[in-house]
């Protein structure tokens, strides 16, 4: 009996090594070059939230740029507007033991110390559209904030002949984009008599700007009270103009608005339909943060800091796909 248990042991052990051998050929080589289609880079992607049209372009931006790069994979994760969950998404990649992060953070503040923690760690971290506080990341990319609110300011200057009281419903303001649009605004319109008579933050969101600019409207009810609204984001633009005409005997007329973003099938198509009088692209640097990732991943060292364009869409440039702001 004896030596038959023995065969059917050693039977059994060459049955699960050769079982065992046979699986590891079928797995692509774990070993060698990083970097190649069968061993690709991994890079983390922590998207603040895919709740608004513009989120959803960026990380469709970063896919796109991503397919056409086999040797990197992208894992994306989205935070649902919590800064605590993003907070967990950057250790998580750090423990999954990620190549790079690329991190469109919620707000300055509570990301500073994940970001930092992982750049220090030596796992680059690219940083798109809204910062981090101090300079603890490998890159930022992002369009230039101050600029477009300067801008947004001086054509309301323009518009309205250097007077008019304005409405200004701000992005959120622990974010770094809603600070710099109203910093730039204030510094457009300065010299002029534009007076902001109504400031408040709407955190981005469409809801909260339509109830904020039914809060204007009430306490404002002259018609001519108010001549224009500018809004930190297109959906808050939207937000106002639903305001002014669903609820307010179509005030939306007589007031222009003003937003940013530009999404072809949202800010560009309310300026088409004659809703907004102009908007202000703020592009998602998708493409460029891959382009970077790749770049940082074979070695480069890029800028610390790469500043995006934006163009401003008009009724007259809007055929003409806007207008270059130089
Ligand atoms: C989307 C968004 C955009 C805005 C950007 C600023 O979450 O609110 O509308 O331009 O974030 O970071």
């Amino acid at each position: 009996m004896k030596p038959l248990r023995y065969m059917v042991l050693a039977l059994l052990v060459a049955a699960l090594v050769a079982l065992s051998l046979a699986g590891c050929a079928q797995k692509p080589a774990a070993t060698g070059a990083k970097g190649t289609p069968q061993n690709p880079w991994v890079i983390g992607m922590s998207q603040c939230n895919l709740g608004e049209p513009w989120r959803v372009q960026m990380n469709a931006d970063v896919a796109a740029a991503a397919k056409a790069h086999p040797e990197v994979k992208v894992i994306y994760k989205d935070a649902q507007n919590k800064s605590e969950t993003q907070q967990a998404q950057v250790r998580e990649f750090m423990d999954q033991g990620v190549d790079l992060i690329i991190i469109s953070p919620k707000e300055a503040k509570p990301l500073t110390e994940p970001v930092r923690n992982a750049f220090k760690a030596d796992v680059p971290v690219i940083v798109l559209d809204r910062k981090v506080e101090g300079a603890d990341y490998t890159c930022f990319i992002g369009a230039d904030n101050t600029k477009i609110g300067r801008e947004a300011g001086k054509f309301l200057v323009k518009i309205l002949n250097g007077k008019g009281n304005i409405v200004e419903l701000e992005g959120l303001m622990t974010s770094t984009p809603g600070q710099e649009r109203h910093k730039g605004f204030i510094e457009g319109i300065k010299g002029s008599n534009l007076k902001i008579i109504f400031s408040v933050d709407c955190k981005w969101l469409e809801p909260d700007a339509q109830r904020e600019m039914n809060s204007a409207l009430a306490r404002f009810p002259q018609a001519d009270a108010i001549q224009a609204v500018y809004a930190h984001n297109d959906p808050s633009a939207h937000g106002a103009y639903t305001a002014a005409k669903l609820e307010n005997e179509g005030r939306e007329k007589t007031i222009k608005l003003v937003g940013i973003d530009a999404l072809p099938h949202e800010g560009v198509r309310y300026v088409r339909d004659g809703i907004l009088t102009a908007t202000f692209q703020y592009p998602t640097g998708g493409k460029e943060g891959i382009e970077t990732a790749i770049n940082i991943l074979k070695g480069e060292k890029p800028p610390k800091n790469i500043t995006l364009g934006t163009r401003i869409y008009t009724k007259e440039t809007v055929a003409a796909g806007g207008a270059a702001i130089q």
